[in-house]
């Protein structure tokens, strides 16, 4: 007799089901429908030609380098680039302290198989990154959240009360967040890294749009904050440079949002024994990054290419970003509420409370227009009054029709939710 596949399964499977969401947003894959819902960057941004002339002199000039297998860690020209460019943010990297990854996506994979045990408690934002939940729930961990506001993490009350169930770790996106579109104030981040440190709770800091800032001041990555902490503590007694060996911060970033995503290439940054024990991981998940990958980009962004690419793509998000605001301000009822994102792709909208955007999500899919249902950032599930709209990946035209026709749902639903009797 043969056992059916579904016994088959290992007990983390049990984790890994498909998300309503995602049998949700399977409905907006019409051509019709006009979707705010992925968090893709702007195809027509994608440097082809560029990216063409690279492969073609990578193959030529290194060929046999480029289809071969290489070194866990990456390619070392890539890795001192991220370390050059690091350096600009004020990260004190070196090459020994960058691993690449097949993007951030496996960073985080790598971060729940470094970390993990089943039953590990895991600090989070409410709302926080749908990627970093699915792959930590595979490793089994349970989730202690603290909500999000303007300025970010709320570090309250709650954030101590958090902390005191005693996390493995504190998971961060400073910057333009995904979902909710907002950036961490330097203040917060200062408490932050003190917190953690108090504590002894390492720090995940998750920043794949920080270089996608369109307006206001850059603020210090907490990881620049945490070596401050450490260069100020080892002051006077002849060492410098702790964060090598007692950073408490792990950084992770990528190409995905600035060059191409299909490339797969993110980077974490961390102090060697943490790199050490990643490359192990990755050793067992893939061996290396694309090295024909890790080459092409390199001859993509080593010679000044980046920086006018990424002037590029944040001025076109910035008016999509515009736009969006102007759409919601127009056709938005005035109970709505929504976020003002100074970068990054998307922004997050709140109804009144009793609304449950899940529910409202098919209807916006008859109308031809979808978002993500705030549900899916949620670590323990349930209704939500908010969405999440990407604006970086449609044209100024859908942009109009779609938050037209958004407007109009969102306007119904607020309409029946008052004609409902309490
Ligand atoms: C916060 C966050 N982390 C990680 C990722 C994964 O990025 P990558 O394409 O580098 O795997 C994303 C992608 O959207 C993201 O928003």
């Amino acid at each position: 007799m043969t056992t059916p596949w579904s016994q088959r399964y290992a007990q983390r499977m049990q984790w890994m089901s498909s998300s309503v969401i995602r049998e949700l947003l399977k409905l907006t894959d019409r051509p019709e429908v006009i979707s705010f819902a992925g968090g893709l960057p702007a195809p027509e941004l994608f440097p082809i030609e560029t990216v063409e002339r690279a492969a073609t002199k990578v193959l030529r000039e290194q060929g046999s380098r480029a289809l071969q297998y290489s070194t866990t860690e990456g390619y070392r020209p890539l890795r001192e680039f991220i370390v050059e460019r690091m350096s600009r943010y004020g990260i004190p990297a070196r090459a020994e302290n960058v691993l690449i990854t097949s993007g951030s996506q496996q960073a985080l994979d790598m971060i729940g198989k470094i970390l993990i045990n089943p039953g590990d408690r895991v600090l989070t934002e409410e709302p926080t990154y749908l990627g970093a939940l699915q792959a930590w729930r595979a490793y089994q961990a349970d989730f202690v959240t603290v909500p999000l506001d303007d300025d970010g993490l709320c570090c309250d009350d709650r954030l101590e009360e958090a902390l005191c169930a005693g996390p493995k770790f504190m998971y961060v996106l400073p910057n333009f967040h995904n979902p909710g579109g907002v950036t961490l104030s330097l203040e917060r981040r200062k408490r932050i890294v003190e917190v953690g440190d108090r504590y002894g709770i390492p720090i995940i800091e998750d920043d794949p749009y920080g270089q996608l800032r369109f307006e206001g001041d850059h603020l210090p990555p907490l990881l620049v904050l945490d070596a401050e902490r450490l260069n100020h503590r080892d002051h006077g007694n002849g060492n410098s440079n702790g964060y090598f060996r007692d950073g408490n911060v792990i950084y992770l970033s990528t190409f995905s949002k600035t060059l191409a995503p299909g490339l797969r290439l993110g980077w974490i940054v961390a102090p060697e024994p943490v790199i050490q024990r990643c490359v192990m991981a990755k050793q067992g998940m893939d061996l290396h990054t694309s090295t024909f990958d890790q080459m092409v980009a390199y001859e993509v962004v080593h010679d000044g290419f980046l920086d006018e690419h990424v002037r590029k793509i944040r001025r076109v998000y910035s008016e999509r970003r515009d736009l969006m605001l102007e759409m919601l301000e127009r056709h938005f009822p005035p109970e709505a509420r929504w976020t003002r994102p100074q970068g990054g792709l998307f922004l997050w909208v709140t109804l009144p409370e009793g609304i449950d955007t899940a529910e409202l999500l098919p209807v916006a899919v008859e109308h031809n227009v979808a978002f993500v249902p705030g549900m899916a950032f949620h670590p323990g599930g349930g209704p939500s009054s908010s969405f999440r709209l990407n604006f970086s990946s449609s044209t100024p035209e859908q942009i109009e029709t779609g938050m037209r026709r958004l407007g109009e749902v969102v306007a119904e639903a607020l309409e029946q939710s008052r004609a409902v009797p309490a």
